[in-house]
């Protein structure tokens, strides 16, 4: 009875994580990466604060490549132009969090990767810069 409990707590604990990845900072700035939440063949939510209030903002996506960034396009420079898209309207707000999001069931066949993120104010400061293993299905 006892194991049966602590087994269920533990498919309980690991189940209620599944979907937070490890990422690694590669240099934000005006905010900062509180988690990336990753549904398989679904979708991917990037949780960021920010310290700063910006107006307008810039996204980038690359494939980390033997360490190096390769160019990995994203449909839509602009952030916040497209909320149906990657869920964010600008300004963002000192202190605010905000999620930026996108749909992982768009590519043919399953492409692993490491990607990094870059969100950044139109005049270029970096706001996150986040990069960590997921994929697309
Ligand atoms: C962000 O800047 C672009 C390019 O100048 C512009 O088209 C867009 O309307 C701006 N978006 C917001 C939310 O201000
Ligand atoms: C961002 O999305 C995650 C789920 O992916 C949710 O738990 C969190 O509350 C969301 N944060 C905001 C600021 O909407």
């Amino acid at each position: 009875m006892y194991v049966r409990s602590f087994l269920l707590l533990v498919l309980w604990l690991v189940g209620a994580n599944s979907h937070l990845l490890k990422f690694e900072d590669c240099g934000s700035v005006k905010g900062r990466v509180v988690q990336v939440d990753f549904v398989p063949c679904g979708y991917l939510n990037i949780e960021f604060q920010m310290l700063e209030t910006v107006q307008n903002a810039t996204i980038l996506m690359n494939q980390i490549v033997e360490g190096k960034p390769e160019p990995a396009p994203l449909p839509y420079i602009y952030a916040c132009n497209q909320y149906d898209f990657y869920g964010l309207r600008c300004p963002l707000r000192a202190g605010g969090r905000y999620n930026f999001s996108l749909d992982l069931a768009q590519e043919e066949p399953e492409f692993h990767l490491k990607g990094r993120f870059t969100l950044k104010d139109l005049s270029a400061h970096v706001i996150f810069c986040s990069q960590f293993s997921f994929w697309f299905c």
